[in-house]
């Protein structure tokens, strides 16, 4: 017999004779109730055990963690918190677990043990949930793009072209490390290397991705991206997701009208179709927030804020305008930023965009018209001549969960501003291809698909929103 997953059994209408379930053992309670986990649902099954004529060995063997396969009927639960349970007629042990060896005991495990236990704390009902959530995050992304005509594009992940301009870059190489050949300058002679020249992973599909919106005017990329950043904070990953849709034609206030109503899709989207994972973990999220002290809780739930962020507009805000907010605000005058932003031109760090987003406006933000100079190279130049088309969105709790731009189509004003960077033209010859051939107003960003997560899911710490983070010192698994 072909077994049911528990997700269907909990949901049936009726009660039914004859059912197979296979899954997980997380409790086995008065050597008779177990709760039976198979992943398809947060929630368990009880398995109500025959315990009478069942041999004593094989309840030895129904440890937490150990993987069983019960047969019997689905019957109405004569216990309170479940509708049916399954009535064992037989069950049978698929694979033992030892209960003084396995890590996810019954019990509150911090998230750094289960961190250092990746491959197994997916077994337990908050990972669980985080990665439901995460799956179906990802299944709306595209349902968005597609429904709207955009076209899936893979841009590679291995590359030539550092698309950020900040060198921050994992090389890609077969050359033997120990013995590097050099050329007569004595450099490393990238031309004996695989690919005949320098390469690495990519930080983003974006330069790619803008040749193929000049041609099939709407795309988006949705793929891992690699960043050598040595940044160990709990909003980094060293190998992230990224969410890149470029639109031919698209100035920026389209682009930001897009980036609202695509953030605004997949949230209502996943709170529609993941609601039991949403309220656990709302709820996990109120009881770590009760070991906090009072002004750092949060003051909506996750489901408020969720629904606070789809029914409220994104404050559209200069840069120029959060300068003078910034310069003007207690914490700055008090000095209790780590930067004190003193001038225009500053580059603000993240104590500053959660100051505008958390304290100041409240609800989420979209900063636009950076200085050029602290922004990518291939930004569109604004009349004034010192700021640029883009715009980074802020989220409460996160930051910048987006950055994107209008770029710039002009030639000339491309190449001069490649010249003042020191960025190769002939590496990007095929980039500068799209502004000699058909140029026209275009725009596009970037999601990091995590930090996505983190807000939808309430998650604090990036390294738990992603099935086997990469962060400096660690690539475990
Ligand atoms: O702001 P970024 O660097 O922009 C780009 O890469 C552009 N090429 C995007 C575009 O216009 N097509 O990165 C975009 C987003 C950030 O806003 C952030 O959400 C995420 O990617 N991100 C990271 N997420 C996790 N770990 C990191 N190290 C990240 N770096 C950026
Ligand atoms: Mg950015």
């Amino acid at each position: 017999m072909r077994h049911t997953r528990v997700s269907d059994l909990l949901s049936s209408t009726t009660t039914l004779p004859e059912i197979n379930a296979k899954g997980w053992v997380r409790t086995f309670r008065n050597n008779q109730f177990i709760a039976l986990n198979d992943g398809s649902t947060l929630n368990n099954i009880q398995c109500v055990v025959d315990f009478e004529n069942t041999p004593d060995e094989t309840l030895k063997r129904i440890t937490t963690g150990a993987a069983v396969s019960v047969t019997g009927s689905l019957v109405e639960s004569k216990g309170a918190g479940q509708k049916y349970e399954i009535q064992v007629a037989k069950l049978e042990i698929l694979g033992d677990s030892d209960a003084e060896k396995f890590p996810m005991q019954p019990k509150k495990h911090s998230l750094e043990f289960l961190r250092e236990n990746a491959h197994l704390r997916v077994r337990t009902n908050a990972f669980g949930a985080i990665m439901r959530v995460r799956s179906v995050l990802s299944f709306a992304v595209h349902s968005y793009f597609q429904q709207k005509g955009f076209v899936y594009v893979n841009t590679p992940i291995i590359t030539g072209a550092d698309a950020e301009g900040a060198g921050e870059m994992f090389q890609v190489t077969s050359l033997p490390l120990d013995n590097l050949p050099k050329n007569e300058e004595g450099n490393i002679d990238y031309k004996k290397d695989f690919f005949g020249k320098h390469t690495n992973l990519t930080v983003s599909g974006q330069l790619e991705g803008e040749t193929f919106a000049m041609a099939l005017g709407q795309i988006y990329t949705f793929g891992p991206t690699f960043r050598a950043e040595n940044s160990n904070t709990s909003r980094h990953l060293a190998e992230f997701w990224m969410i890149e849709p470029e639109v031919a034609f698209n100035d920026l206030n389209d682009n930001m009208d897009l980036a609202e109503d695509f953030i605004q899709y997949v949230i209502k989207y996943t709170m529609e179709k993941c609601s039991d994972d949403l309220k656990f973990l709302e709820g996990r999220l109120l009881e770590e927030e009760k070991s906090k002290p009072q002004a750092e809780r949060s003051e909506m739930g996750l489901l408020e804020k969720l629904n606070f962020v789809l029914e409220n507009n994104f404050k559209r805000v200069s840069y120029t305008e959060a300068i003078d907010i910034l310069r003007d605000c207690t914490p700055n005058k008090k000095k209790k930023f780590q930067y004190i932003i003193n001038e225009w031109g500053a580059d603000l760090q993240s104590e500053h965009e959660r100051y505008l987003v958390e304290k100041h406006f409240k609800c989420p933000v979209i900063l636009f018209d950076y200085p050029a100079n602290i922004k990518a190279f291939y930004m569109r130049l604004n009349e004034d001549g010192k700021t640029v088309r883009a715009m980074d969105i802020l989220f409460p709790g996160i930051g910048e969960i987006v950055g994107g731009s209008q770029r710039e189509e002009r030639f000339d004003v491309l190449v001069e501003k490649m010249k003042a960077l020191g960025i190769d033209e002939e590496v990007l010859w095929w980039y500068l291809d799209t502004r000699r051939f058909g140029s026209a107003v275009h725009s596009g960003f970037g999601l990091g698909f995590e930090r996505l997560v983190l807000f939808v899911t309430g998650m604090t710490n990036i390294r738990d929103v992603i099935p086997f983070p990469r962060t400096p010192m660690n690539a475990e698994f």
